[in-house]
């Protein structure tokens, strides 16, 4: 066996890189930058949020957010907001240039430049304990919006046209997206 053997790592690839979008007590929008989490169920997603986080705050008050999936277009300002907490700087969301409307299903801002946005409520908080830091939730997705530009003919979203990125975390990257690979549920039946 030629293989190199690593110790435990958040290497689970793709990532996606998901912009949470909340309200603070005053409606104040924030957002931030996360990669822990993904599908729970067909509806359902999973989020793994630090406790310090003013986003953490937000979602104990309202359990209502947005989920947009960053893109090449929307990457310098999806990093931003995960290096920067709008505990410390308040005026996060402005530096981003980021268009902020409220969503239609959930009360949670959306930043209607992001190709494909989840409108999202808690279902269920595993985790919340004050001596960890850590935030650990299941969300119902209730809506989802996608850009009219990013449609295929057939009125689905086409998401090769996204240039959705991936965070690549051996080397701190974030990776776009590339070419149709096969068809699901079709490459296997070559087998049978
Ligand atoms: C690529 C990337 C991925 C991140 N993933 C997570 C994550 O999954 N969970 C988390 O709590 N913080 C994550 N962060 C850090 C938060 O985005 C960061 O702490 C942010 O400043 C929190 O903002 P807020 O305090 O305004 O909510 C990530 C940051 C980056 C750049």
């Amino acid at each position: 066996m030629n293989m190199k053997k690593f110790g435990p790592a958040g290497w689970l690839f793709p990532k996606p890189v998901m912009i949470i979008g909340t309200y603070d007590q005053d409606g104040k929008p924030n957002a931030m930058n996360a990669d822990c989490g993904g599908s729970w169920d067909h509806t359902e997603i999973s989020l793994f949020l630090g406790k310090r986080r003013q986003t953490t705050l937000n979602l104990q008050k309202h359990g209502e957010f947005t989920l947009a999936l960053a893109n090449k277009d929307t990457m310098v300002g999806a990093d931003y907001v995960g290096i920067a907490s709008s505990l410390r700087e308040p005026d996060k969301i402005a530096r981003t240039g980021w268009t902020v409307e409220k969503a239609p299903d959930v009360n949670a801002p959306l930043f209607t430049e992001f190709p494909l946005t989840l409108e999202c409520r808690v279902k269920e908080v595993l985790d919340d304990a004050t001596s960890r830091d850590c935030y650990h939730l299941i969300a119902d997705i209730v809506g989802i919006l996608v850009d009219d530009k990013y449609l295929g003919e057939d009125g689905y979203p086409d998401i090769r046209k996204m240039n959705l990125i991936c965070h690549e975390t051996v080397h701190q990257t974030y990776i776009q997206l590339g070419e149709t690979a096969g068809k699901a549920f079709r490459e296997g039946a070559k087998l049978r």
